[in-house]
């Protein structure tokens, strides 16, 4: 019994003194050491082989041998990338491995050529890891109740396999995600993950982070807003100064505006600049329906504003009337009196009205 049991630990310190390095998962393009040494023997040394099993190559290819007084020696084809860092006469067959790609994985295995008691070897097994290319894009769709992608995150050619989450922030319960990837001949795999959901224009502007994590880097977080194309929406007309109005809309893109008179061409005194519609002679020949016009490339939207110049005196008051009109008639008015300028009177009367069918339906085309 007692002699069983010291053969088994000896047994036990030979396998302990020939190592080669376990740590086998490199990233791509990083170097590792191929350790592989021996001690607690006094066996002659005549030669230390490296081979190696990696696809592409017949298995058990010998690259390299080291042989005292000759040192290492390429075979099979030299490989620069292979450098013997160890020292023959310690027995120890340890190499540089530079430069490392995805066709070097496989098994590694150096063998000690001992004499009298024969060969030793040990294998280790080398994971290429690959970190992902990540990109995070936006998509601009139209708002509208059909779900669509709204932004996709993308985690390409990683290995192993990385993970996509989403931190939502506010459209959390708006939104879903969707899963795709596919992998790759190289044994890399690319997966995407796309938010899905119904555009509607409070997503505009809202921003999204994608967090990225693999074996080969820290969390990666990209962000990106989403955006939702929408076309202008309630357009105001407020009194900037005693002559002029300025015409206003939420929209994206950004909405361009045309102001109109109604029934007659645009007098030439009278001065626009882009939502700004001026008036800087005052005289009577001026009132009348204007239209202001807010466009995008989503779709338009008119308010009308009724001017009625009285006077061209300074010390009687203008009354203005602003008719806004939305598809029928129905008014929302309000009535507003803003006494501290010289006693400005003006009364709005606000319809709004979408897409340019405002023509066909309003009644006040003919009478203006
Ligand atoms: C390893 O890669 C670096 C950078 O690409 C290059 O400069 C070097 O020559 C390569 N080394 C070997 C041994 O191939
Ligand atoms: C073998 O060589 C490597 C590289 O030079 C070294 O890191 C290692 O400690 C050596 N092993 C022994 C037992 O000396
Ligand atoms: C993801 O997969 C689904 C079905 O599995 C498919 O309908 C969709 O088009 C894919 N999306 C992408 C971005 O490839
Ligand atoms: C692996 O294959 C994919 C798809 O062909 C390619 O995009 C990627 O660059 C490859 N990766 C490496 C490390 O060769
Ligand atoms: C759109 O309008 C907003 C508000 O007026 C402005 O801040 C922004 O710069 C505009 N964007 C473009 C692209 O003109």
């Amino acid at each position: 019994m007692k002699y069983l049991l010291v053969f088994l630990t000896a047994v036990q310190l030979w396998r302990q003194h020939v190592e080669a390095d376990q740590r086998g998962r490199v990233p791509l393009g990083d170097e590792t050491i191929l350790l592989c040494e021996i001690s607690g023997t006094s066996d002659r040394l005549s030669q230390i082989t490296w081979q190696r099993t990696i696809k592409g190559k017949a298995p058990d290819d010998v690259f390299l041998t080291i042989q005292p007084r000759i040192g290492p020696k390429y075979s099979n084809g030299e490989d620069l990338r292979f450098q013997f860092i160890g020292n023959f006469d310690k027995k120890n067959g340890t190499l540089k491995f530079s430069n490392v790609t995805l066709k070097d994985e496989g098994s590694y295995t150096c063998i000690f050529s001992l004499f009298p008691s024969g060969k030793q070897s040990r294998t280790s097994q080398l994971v290429t890891l690959v970190p992902p290319n990540t990109n995070l894009m936006s998509y601009t769709p139209i708002e509208g109740n059909e779900e669509v992608p709204l932004a996709t995150c993308k985690a390409a050619a990683s290995k192993p396999k990385a993970e996509v989450k989403w931190i939502k922030d506010s459209l959390e319960g708006k939104v879903r995600e969707e899963l795709n990837e596919t992998q790759h001949a190289n044994g890399t795999t690319t997966i995407w993950s796309t938010l899905v959901g119904k555009p509607v224009r409070e997503m505009n502007g809202q921003s999204v982070k994608c967090v990225i994590s693999s074996e080969t880097m820290k969390e990666e977080i990209l962000e990106t807003n989403i955006q939702v194309l929408y076309s202008p929406g309630e357009v105001t007309v407020t009194e900037r100064s005693e002559d002029s109005f300025e015409c206003a809309t939420e929209a994206n893109p950004n909405a361009t505006f045309t102001w109109t008179r109604v029934g007659q061409s645009l007098p030439a005194s009278v001065i626009v600049e882009g939502g700004l519609l001026q008036f800087p002679s005052r005289t009577s020949d001026l009132s009348g329906l204007y239209q202001c016009e807010a466009e995008n490339t989503v779709g338009k939207t008119q308010s009308f504003v009724f001017v009625q110049i009285s006077s061209v005196s300074a010390v009687v008051p203008w009354v203005l009337f602003a008719l806004l009109l939305v598809l029928n008639i129905a008014v929302l008015g309000y009535l507003c009196f803003s006494g501290k300028r010289s006693g400005w009177e003006c009364f709005l009367w606000r319809k709004e009205h979408q897409q340019n069918n405002f023509c066909e339906n309003s009644p006040f085309q003919g009478s203006v």
